[in-house]
């Protein structure tokens, strides 16, 4: 592996939902839960559904000991499942954050790499080249030739992850990713044919509901008691508090800021509007 000298973008709040993750809801994983019809996302329930998109997954790999590249692996937790399965795996985050959690977790059992995938360089092939969630973060035009180069003889990329439906009008709305048609152009620009695509839009938007209650009823109301507290004890604090809020944050940060805490725009129906999850298999044409 080697790293350019440009610095990988970072993603505090991935790092951020880590740590909420893995304390409230006794999961290591970063990514969307599959529900089934009659289930009630909850943070207690929230890793049961997660382990349903990891055997979806998992259905989609190879037999081991195959070769497994995991881009993005988050806190590394899919990289201990495929190791502890025997299979052979490398994994590569940009976030420090979750190297540190990755390299805890795995110890000598997989190489954890530090780098975005742009900047990844490797003398090994892979059987698969892995995206768990993490297809959204990276330009067709950079990932789809990149692991083309890192993929072995007969080997496969396989993706799960949300794209923008259709239909999308643009602007600020929950889910991302990519364009499914932009994805679609670009599998024929780069050569490369749909193998298996599997569209689970309505079993992941449940997922929505969590990360509203996230927002509304934990993190906004923590903010709004803390600033209360801080005015009745400290005033003094709580005014350079808001000097500093207002200096040194953008009225644009400000209001997204704002928007993300309120979550109007963030239900499992605006979900459905915009977006499309996926599990696909991709071979070299
Ligand atoms: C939503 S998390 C998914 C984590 C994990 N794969 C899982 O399923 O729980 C997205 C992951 O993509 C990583 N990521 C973001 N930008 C990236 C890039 N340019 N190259 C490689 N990974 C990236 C993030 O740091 C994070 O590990």
């Amino acid at each position: 592996m080697s790293a350019k000298a440009k610095p990988a973008r970072k993603h505090q709040d991935l790092d951020v939902f880590a740590r909420v993750f893995r304390v409230f809801a006794d999961t290591p994983w970063l990514h969307y839960g599959l529900w089934l019809p009659d289930e009630r996302p909850t943070m207690p329930t929230v890793r049961q559904a997660q382990e349903r998109y990891v055997d979806k997954l998992l259905a989609l790999l190879p037999p081991a000991p195959a070769r497994i590249l995991d881009i993005g692996g988050g806190t590394g937790a899919m990289s201990e499942r495929l190791a502890g399965m025997g299979y052979s795996v490398e994994m590569l985050t940009p976030s420090e954050v979750q190297v540190q959690m990755a390299r805890e977790t795995l110890g000598d059992r997989v190489t954890v790499h530090l780098t975005r995938l742009q900047d990844f360089t490797s003398e090994s092939r892979f059987d698969v080249c892995l995206f768990s969630e993490s297809f959204q973060y990276v330009p067709l035009d950079e990932s789809l030739p990149k692991v083309a180069g890192l993929l072995a003889d007969g080997g496969r990329v396989v993706i799960s992850d949300c794209f923008r439906s259709a239909g999308f009008p643009g602007g600020r709305a929950v889910g991302g990713g990519h364009r499914f048609t932009d994805f679609e152009a670009a599998v024929e620009r780069h050569n490369y044919q749909i193998v298996t695509d599997e569209d689970v839009t309505t079993m992941a938007a449940p997922t929505i509901a969590l990360d509203r209650q996230i927002y509304r009823e934990v993190l906004s109301p923590l903010i709004a008691d803390g600033g209360s507290m801080l005015k009745e004890r400290k005033p003094w604090a709580h005014w350079l508090v808001g000097r500093a809020w207002k200096w040194f944050v953008s009225p644009r940060e400000r209001q997204r800021i704002a928007e993300r805490l309120e979550a109007e725009y963030r239900t499992p129906e605006k979900f459905l509007e915009n977006n499309t999850y996926r599990f696909i298999t991709l071979k070299p044409r």
